[in-house]
């Protein structure tokens, strides 16, 4: 299978994915930038096919440290997907290299996720990748996404879902909102969710 027209009419760099014109759709074609792969293509950069199936290569990277709810979303998730899972402590810029889709997950701290995420992704210079971004709160809203979602979106990362889920929320051992959450169904969710994304 080839693209159906690889950078039409374009003569620089192309930051568009181009789609195959496979009935299924099971495939995408990806830029990977010269930066990476260190080759002369059309247009500046190759072209990767990616299945989008369970070959697909995920990575998902989390910090979650007040009830721990956060793993338990990141688990569930990579094992429906068959992820490699890292605490974003274990993570290096360089370990998201070689990944089709990378998750990134946290728990809501005062409205934000964690700030060891950002660390990472702050020393990465271009994310040309598919990402989708996930969280545990007290109160789940998009609100809290939205800056991930800028700052992966102008490393020119697609973001291809986010997920919320409540995650029980207190301190101290006292529990003041969620209590029990993530529970089963809530794991459930998670799962289909990410197996959503592979499907493509
Ligand atoms: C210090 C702290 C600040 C929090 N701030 C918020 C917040 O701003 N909004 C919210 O909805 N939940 C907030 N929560 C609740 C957490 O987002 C929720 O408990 C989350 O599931 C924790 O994830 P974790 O167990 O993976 O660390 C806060 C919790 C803590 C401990």
């Amino acid at each position: 299978m080839v693209p159906d027209s690889p950078c039409p009419g374009k003569q620089g760099a192309c930051s568009e994915n181009h789609h195959l014109t496979s009935p299924l759709q099971t495939a995408v074609v990806i830029r990977i930038p010269l930066a990476e792969t260190g080759s002369r293509t059309l247009h500046n950069h190759l072209y990767a096919i990616y299945r989008r199936d369970n070959s697909m290569n995920t990575l998902i990277i989390y910090k979650s440290y007040s009830k721990m709810n956060t793993e338990k979303v990141a688990k569930a998730m990579a094992e429906a997907v068959n992820a490699t899972l890292k605490k974003v402590e274990e993570a290096k810029p360089e370990d998201l290299t070689g990944y089709d889709l990378i998750g990134i997950g946290s728990g809501i701290y005062a409205g934000k996720y964690h700030k060891d995420l950002y660390k990472l992704l702050e020393k990465i210079p271009r994310l040309e990748k598919d990402m989708f971004v996930f969280s545990t709160a007290g109160s789940p809203d998009e609100k809290y996404e939205k800056p991930m979602k800028e700052l992966l979106a102008g490393k020119g990362a697609r973001v291809v879902g986010e997920f919320r889920c409540p995650g029980a929320a207190g301190l101290l051992g006292l529990t003041w909102a969620n209590k029990g959450h993530p529970d089963d169904q809530d794991l459930e969710r998670a799962r289909t969710f990410a197996k959503g994304l592979i499907k493509g």
